[in-house]
């Protein structure tokens, strides 16, 4: 429907941003912090780690956690997701006043939850709405906040679509929507207009963004990413490596934005070192622009730090999702260097390991007593200084492409054909240079001296 004259006068930001945080809590009872948390158990994952792994969000969001309910079934219950007998439950635990929130380890239908807070009495928030909750108390850059906003605002105007059918009757007082106008069209109509607005704000943060990444890669400054699960440590190892004081919190998602510090490494001009946001695990799809545009700048840096908490049962797992993202972004071959975080808690020392089939290293760490710093400021040293590598390097026939870049980034000083077919290349490339050239295989230790 067009806007009238009156609703072009009336339609401000801060009315669109009232009727919006208005609608998030419109007729849904008040939630507190003492949470029941349940999973519905259809035997695909342990219910146990999925417990955990939403408790950890929970205490993030800064609710207590008084029970946890597992609730198996081959499929959800349509009305409750949860099933009657969990839902009965829950209800006793509410009305004796032990819980205030309930916490689903699911994406419930807008009339889902409708129907369990009915039913329970008290708030009930599925996993998208806990990590955008989360989000928004961590978002703290001007773009991180802008994000976070349009993605709470998507899933506000997702759950208009279908459902919210009481916001469809008519809504008195002071003029806003033309004549004939349902409140549920107005509502849509004014999260559009600012949906746009944020859409364009964004744009603009990010011309500026990417403004400033330009002059630094101009001024030639290399920029290092820690990236890595969330909680890994990767705000503990920014502030200690830079002795900056960014927040670093035991909770999930300390870190939002991507934060930039300078950092002196002996040996040469400095290195711009990057903390960027922790991945997690099936995060909400509204979300995922938000993550990979806060991603986007370590996908151009010289070298990433990938930090793994050394602890997590899923270590192997967390690491795998991370270079799929990696992946994802076309940062898969950037030059890496795996830090291992938190080996106070494993009983043994720090440690730089080089793995013999795939050469990719790792420094083993503790980035909260500073054990083992020395060695990834060394391994940095190593990685980012201006060494140079001068040596002979023989490709094999269906390496053309690695020809190719040890062209384009160092001087080939002599090229001649081995006796098995094979290419011998005399080349002097600056170390961090070649690092960079593969990922999967650490191209220096094919490097042979050059016979005098
Ligand atoms: P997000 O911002 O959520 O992505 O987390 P992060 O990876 O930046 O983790 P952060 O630095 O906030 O650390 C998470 C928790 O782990 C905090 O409680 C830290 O004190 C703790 N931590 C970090 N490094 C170490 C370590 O070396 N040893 C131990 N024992 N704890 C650590």
């Amino acid at each position: 429907m067009p806007a009238t004259g009156v609703d072009r006068i009336l339609v401000t930001p801060e009315r669109i941003n009232a009727a919006a945080s208005e609608l998030n809590l419109f007729e849904r009872p008040a939630g507190g912090e003492r949470a029941i948390l349940i999973h519905l158990d259809q035997g695909e994952t342990n219910p146990e780690d999925a417990l955990d792994e939403l408790e950890s969000l929970a205490l993030s969001a800064g609710a207590e956690v008084v029970a946890r309910l597992v609730s198996k079934r081959a499929r959800p219950d349509p009305r409750s997701y949860v099933g009657r007998g969990r839902v009965e439950e829950i209800q006793v635990m509410v009305s004796s006043g032990l819980a205030d929130l309930v916490l689903v380890n699911h994406a419930l239908s807008p009339s889902q939850e409708r129907n369990l807070e009915g039913v329970v009495g008290c708030r009930v928030l599925d996993r998208t709405e806990l990590i955008l909750d989360i989000f928004a108390q961590r978002a703290r850059s001007h773009e991180g906040k802008l994000q976070v906003e349009l993605a709470q605002l998507r899933h506000v105007a997702s759950r208009l679509v279908r459902g919210w059918s009481h916001l469809e009757r008519q809504k008195g007082g002071i003029g806003g929507r033309g004549p004939g106008e349902t409140q549920l069209e107005m509502d849509r109509r004014m999260l559009g207009v600012r949906i746009r607005q944020l859409e364009k704000r964004l744009v603009k943060v990010q011309r500026q963004r990417e403004q400033g990444r330009q002059a630094r890669r101009k001024r030639g400054v290399p920029t290092v990413s820690l990236v890595g699960y969330t909680n890994a440590g990767k705000s503990t190892l920014f502030n200690r490596l830079t002795q900056a004081s960014v927040y670093a919190d035991d909770r999930l998602f300390a870190t939002l934005d991507t934060t930039l510090r300078r950092l002196s490494l002996e040996g040469r001009d400095s290195v711009v070192l990057a903390d960027t946001v922790g991945f997690i695990r099936e995060l909400p799809h509204q979300l995922v622009a938000a993550f990979r545009s806060t991603l986007e700048e370590a996908a151009e840096s010289q070298l990433l730090l990938h930090v793994i908490d050394a602890t997590d049962p899923q270590r192997d797992e967390s690491i795998a999702e991370v270079e799929q993202v990696l992946a994802d972004i076309d940062a898969s071959d950037l030059p890496r260097l795996r830090v291992y975080n938190k080996v106070d808690l494993t009983g043994r020392g720090p440690r730089v390991f080089v793995d013999a089939e795939t050469g990719v290293r790792e420094v083993w760490l503790s980035a909260h007593s500073g054990d083992g710093v020395e060695l990834l400021l060394a391994e940095l040293h190593r990685l980012l200084g201006r060494e140079r590598v001068h040596g002979t390097i023989r490709l094999r026939p269906d390496e053309g492409r690695l020809r190719s870049r040890l062209f384009e980034y160092g001087k080939v000083l002599g090229e001649e054909a081995g006796e098995c077919g094979e290419l011998l290349l005399e080349v002097d490339i600056r170390r961090m240079d070649l690092e960079r050239l593969c990922d999967t295989e650490d191209l220096t230790r094919r490097v042979e001296p050059v016979r005098a």
